[in-house]
């Protein structure tokens, strides 16, 4: 049995993302800290949409986490893995905490970095794909958001030199990136947080969740790499890689 795996599936983009992909019967394992939340969908998917669920609570931005996560997956197949978990934090520079900054790089760039190796050492000759999600702001700078959009630079910058590496070698595993702009989830919440200069959603457009997972699928379905939201009118294109590149 075939399985995609979503990590920070208990809420928002990833929860959304869960229910679609289930809606088009891919058997799911769903992975973030609450237990409850993630058990709770795991019912309600599994009556549904009739696919299995497989439900895994961790703490990702632990290190040991990571690779617990993956020897816990010894002998399943992951056909689909999208690394979703993460968070921001909305802060000028000098007023950022610096071990909450620390843990958002453990979450954001260590943790999906490692599940992303391990995957690729074990997919690159399957029919297999890697989806993990960056933001608007992995292309794009953000006073008061440093820390955050440098994560996801990193995100969309290994993943797209990825995907290069994964076509120079004719592999048919995909690497993929997922831009979203601004979506309503707890993200905002939790970005404001710890945070002296609490960002205002006010002026910003919002997609739903439900249509970052309709997109993300559309990203899924697409040979391309990227999947990304043009803020100025809200549209959402999936791309060839964004960034220029050298040596391919
Ligand atoms: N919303 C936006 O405007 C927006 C825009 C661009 C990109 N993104 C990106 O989209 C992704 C999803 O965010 P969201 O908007 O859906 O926010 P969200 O509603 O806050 O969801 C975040 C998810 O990550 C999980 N998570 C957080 N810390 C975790 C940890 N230490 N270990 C395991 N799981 C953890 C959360 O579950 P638990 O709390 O249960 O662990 C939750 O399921 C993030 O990577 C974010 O950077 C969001």
């Amino acid at each position: 049995m075939k399985y995609t795996l979503i990590t920070g599936a208990s809420s928002g983009i990833g929860k959304a993302m869960a229910y679609k992909f289930a809606k088009e019967k891919h058997n799911l394992i769903i992975v973030a800290r609450r237990l409850e939340a993630l058990e709770a969908m795991k019912g309600e998917i599994e009556s549904e949409y009739g696919v299995e669920v497989k439900v895994i609570a961790s703490d990702l931005s632990v290190e040991a986490n990571a690779y617990k996560l993956y020897e816990q997956l010894e002998g399943t197949e992951v056909e689909v893995l999208v690394n979703n978990a993460g968070f921001g934090n909305f802060n000028n520079l000098w007023e950022v905490d610096i071990a909450h900054m620390v843990k958002m790089i453990e979450l954001n760039v260590k943790t999906l970095s490692i599940l992303s190796m391990l995957y690729t050492r074990d997919y690159k000759d399957k029919e297999a794909q890697l989806i993990n999600v960056s933001s608007v702001g992995g292309y794009l700078t953000m006073p008061t958001a440093a820390t955050y959009v440098a994560t996801k630079f990193y995100v969309s910058a290994f993943t797209e030199s990825l995907a290069h590496e994964l076509k120079n070698v004719n592999s048919p595993m995909k690497a993929k990136i997922l831009a979203p702009g601004p979506v309503e989830t707890a993200f905002i919440d939790v970005a404001n947080e710890t945070a002296k200069n609490e960002i205002d959603g006010a002026g910003f457009t919002f997609h739903t969740a439900e249509q970052m997972a309709d997109f993300t699928y559309q990203l899924y379905l697409s040979d391309d790499v990227v999947g990304i939201v043009d803020m100025s009118d809200m549209s959402f294109a999936t791309k060839p890689a964004i960034y220029p590149s050298f040596g391919i």
